[in-house]
């Protein structure tokens, strides 16, 4: 029986209190399923049985009646509360909100993806609930919030990053999607690699988080159309151009998560001078000139090596070259990251620049038919996510 058995069951025992676009979603959820089931895997199957399913009861006394005192985030799907559960432990309560198809579909594939899941260095998924319309996702609590609002500074932070502790967060990072790449079966492109999904815990060991816009990969593919979905500034250009969707485009989002950690600033800041407000662009100039060291977060004076920064810097550029398969794999990564792995011999081109794509405004979204377009208000939140219209998943070869 897999998770998604569950919510059937829990549908099928209370009709009524299924919505359309519940019953939609679930159709639309089982795409998933079909290339998980035809790709055999069974190893994840025993676990995924325990996913909770949470009544809502519940989960409004854990959070003292979602009180907005207990509000810890808000992200394009809904807003996310701190909660503690009958068990005395602590959770993230992710609400989705109702008007949002889209959120119902990511939902789904949250579900049918983090289940049975464990990694040091991904947020656990508790369980769900599905009752009514209300579709709430339930998370082990991450304590030291995301990286956008700690070391980006969205929020106020005592945080201190020094060196050592960045260092802990790319590798852990890398770690955490080397295993969703390439030891989870049938791999899985996160398609959404940014800093407000990565959680830092007490000790600031990273949690990726936000498996809402992950996909499942049949093993025997590389590559699938699709519509894009993700973060301007962080997407691959052959998958915001043409949505060709692999793990190529997560390696890419991760290289400039990677340059971001090391120099303490977004990939965008248009408050700065032109040269310098797009941070890949501005890490290719600083290479050719080989000043990378200029990119290192002032932040850290000293505290830190330069080699190894500029070493950090590189790997970031080698995730984003243009060519897909001029990226290396997230297991190749860490490697280089540890330094168990030797950069020198690794040629850096010129990286895959979508500049042109951030300037356009912000509360736009990408269709792959006609361009540019205004986004569907009800995920305005979402200021800078993109997707495109549905398009059929045509598959293609092996050829990256
Ligand atoms: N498991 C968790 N533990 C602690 N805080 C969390 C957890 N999950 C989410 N949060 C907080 O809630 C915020 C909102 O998360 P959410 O994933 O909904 O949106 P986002 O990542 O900011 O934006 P987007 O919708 O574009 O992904 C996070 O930035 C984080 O501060
Ligand atoms: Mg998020």
């Amino acid at each position: 029986m897999t998770c998604f058995t569950v919510c059937f069951k829990k549908k099928a025992s209370s009709p009524a209190k299924q919505t359309s676009a519940f019953r939609k979603a679930c159709t639309a959820a089982c795409a998933y399923i079909c290339i998980k089931a035809s790709n055999g895997n069974s190893e994840r199957n025993k676990d995924e049985e325990h996913v909770k399913l949470f009544s809502y009861k519940e989960l409004q006394l854990a959070t003292e009646n979602f009180n907005p005192r207990n509000k810890i985030g808000e992200g394009g799907f809904g807003s996310v509360y701190k909660g503690r559960l009958k068990d005395g432990s602590l959770a993230a309560v992710k609400v989705l909100s109702t008007e949002s198809k889209q959120g119902v579909r990511e939902f789904l594939t949250e579900i049918i993806l983090m289940s049975g899941m464990e990694h040091e260095n991904l947020v656990k998924l508790y369980g769900c609930c599905a009752e009514r319309d209300h579709r709430i996702l339930v998370y082990g609590y991450v304590e030291n919030n995301s990286l956008a609002q700690t070391l980006l500074g969205d929020g106020y932070s005592n945080i201190q990053f020094s060196w050592k502790a960045r260092t802990k967060i790319c590798i852990g990072v890398a770690r955490g999607l080397a295993f969703l790449h390439e030891e989870v079966r049938p791999h899985i492109v996160h398609r959404d690699i940014k800093t407000s999904n990565i959680l830092l815990d007490k000790d600031l060991t990273p949690k990726i988080s936000d498996f809402g816009l992950a996909k499942l990969f049949p093993d025997t593919l590389t590559h699938i159309s699709t519509r894009v979905a993700g973060t301007l500034g962080y997407l691959a250009p052959e998958y915001a151009m043409q949505g060709q969707l692999s793990r190529k485009a997560d390696i890419y989002s991760f290289g400039v998560l990677l340059l971001e950690i090391v120099s303490g600033r977004c990939n965008t800041n248009k408050r700065l001078p032109a040269e310098d407000r797009y941070l890949l662009e501005r890490a290719w100039q600083l290479y050719e000139k080989r000043e990378l060291v200029h990119l290192v977060d002032t932040a850290l004076e000293d505290d830190f090596n330069v080699d190894e920064a500029c070493r950090y810097l590189k790997i970031g550029l080698l995730c984003t070259q243009d060519m897909p398969k001029s990226r290396p794999a997230m297991s190749t990564v860490v490697k280089l990251l540890t330094g168990d792995m030797d950069l020198h011999e690794k040629k850096i081109s010129k990286p895959g620049i979508l500049s042109e794509l951030m300037t356009v405004n912000s509360n736009t979204s990408y269709t792959s038919s006609s361009g540019w377009e205004k986004q569907d208000n009800s995920t305005s939140q979402n200021r800078s996510r993109t997707y495109t219209t549905m398009t059929s998943p045509s598959i293609y070869d092996r050829s990256n």
